[in-house]
């Protein structure tokens, strides 16, 4: 039997990090995945060139039962220290959108950057490797069975991420192992996600699909409420697009979704103004503020004629037209699912965690990082910063 000081199941983004680390820290750390390439969700993350972190990361960024616990861990690592990582590295990367920082060339260069930190701290990679069990060692550590052969070690960290993409090596192995040992596991739900829409309801959109434009979206109320400003995009299914992916993490079922198709408008305001000023047909007006298909696709739903010039348009049609599209009500029916999400929603629960170190308050010595953790990001790098950070809290503290 083979004898290591750690073993990190989970060659993704947080269990590369902490193994890297721990190894530079002088254990003797193997890190096991089951899938037969390294790190995938990275290589297909950002469109292939990895939103690997965000510049203004914080806590209001993330979603969890428990919203304080991510605060430690993102403040001991924040996104500067990564962004210093990538700099050593001469990796060379830019800022699209809302503090959200982008390899300029591709993905694969992060995860040569990881794979050279583990190198650097001796790391035993075996990959693919299943493991098939897990059992206490008499000295308090563990045994683990595997493909490659029986292992020990002093602890056990699992980074077996989320259940999104399950074809590229998404398993709920952690969250069985953490249900096995007691731990409570806060729902998981796929996040992140394109919504969609009974197919009656959905019709007189579907021909809208491919449009894309800016939008208010929000949903719930108190502290469970979600509101962002981002672009949306219609699809034959449903909705998609920033606006959507941010808000499904924030949706649960039955809850309704509100939409302002003409944020920082006063659309009443501008058509009464219009029927005063204007000689136009209603339906030109609009296109000056939407795209002309979704223009006409609101007239026709409201049966309002849009040829009608201006001065002829009825009070209350103008303002039927302007509380449709500022306040769009719609409830949908379900998400893409685990196929589409990228992240998880829920997983361990965190108030059986350290927030310091990540380390289960019910079996010393086991760990838990990363996205299989009830802590989830919003869409824009989050979800790497808190793989790099709850990782950084785990390694730092062995
Ligand atoms: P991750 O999924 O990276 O790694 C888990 C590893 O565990 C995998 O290698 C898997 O094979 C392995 N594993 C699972 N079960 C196992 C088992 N039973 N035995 C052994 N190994 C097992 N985030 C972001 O911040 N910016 C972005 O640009 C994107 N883009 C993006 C695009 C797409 C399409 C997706 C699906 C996701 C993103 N994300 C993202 C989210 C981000 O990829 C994700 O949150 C992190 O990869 C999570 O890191 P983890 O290490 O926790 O899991």
């Amino acid at each position: 039997m083979q004898t290591f000081d750690l073993v990190v199941v989970g060659a993704g983004a947080a269990g590369l990090f902490c193994a890297g680390i721990a190894g530079q820290r002088g254990l003797k750390v193997l890190l096991i995945d089951h899938a037969e390439k390294v790190a995938e969700k990275i290589r297909i993350s950002g469109g292939g060139r990895c939103n690997f972190t965000n510049r203004d990361a914080g806590p209001a960024n993330f979603l969890s039962e428990n919203p304080n616990f991510c605060r430690s861990a993102l403040a001991r690592y924040s996104s500067q220290d990564f962004i210093a990582l990538v700099q050593k590295h001469g990796i060379a990367f830019h800022e699209k959108h809302k503090g959200q920082l982008f390899c300029d060339d591709s993905a694969e260069q992060i995860i040569r950057m990881l794979l050279a930190e583990c190198e650097a701290g001796g790391v035993t990679r075996w990959q693919p490797c299943t493991v098939q069990d897990v059992r206490d060692a008499a000295d308090g550590g563990f045994e683990l069975d595997t493909t490659r052969g029986p292992v020990k070690a002093a602890r056990l960290v699992v980074a077996t991420g989320g259940l999104s993409i399950p074809k590229i090596g998404a398993s709920d192995w952690g969250l069985r192992l953490a249900r096995r040992l007691g731990h409570a596991i806060v729902e998981p739900r796929p996040a992140l996600v394109p919504l969609t829409f009974d197919a009656a309801d959905w019709a007189p959109f579907a021909a809208l699909s491919g449009l894309s434009l800016p939008v208010v979206v929000s949903t719930g109320k108190g502290k469970t409420a979600g509101r962002f400003v981002e672009d949306l995009l219609l699809t034959h299914r449903g909705l998609s697009g920033p606006a959507i992916l941010q808000i499904s993490s924030f949706w649960t079922e039955g809850q309704s979704l509100q939409i302002d198709l003409a944020p920082e408008v006063d659309l009443a305001e501008k058509l009464r103004e219009a029927k005063a000023q204007s000689r136009r047909q209603l339906g030109n007006e609009l296109a000056e503020l939407f795209p002309q298909r979704l223009a006409q696709a609101w007239l026709e739903r409201l049966k309002i004629d849009g040829t009608r010039a201006m001065p002829e348009c009825k009070d209350k049609d103008l303002q039927t037209l302007a509380e449709q599209l500022q306040r769009w009500q719609l409830t949908p029916n379900g998400s893409e699912g685990w196929r589409k999400a990228e992240v998880m929603r829920g997983g361990v629960d965190t108030r059986e965690l350290s927030s310091q170190t990540m380390e289960s308050k019910r079996r010393p010595g086991l760990y838990f990082i990363g996205e299989v953790v009830d802590v989830t990001g919003w869409l824009g790098g989050y979800n790497f910063q808190w793989a790099w950070a709850s990782a950084a809290a785990c390694a730092r503290s062995l």
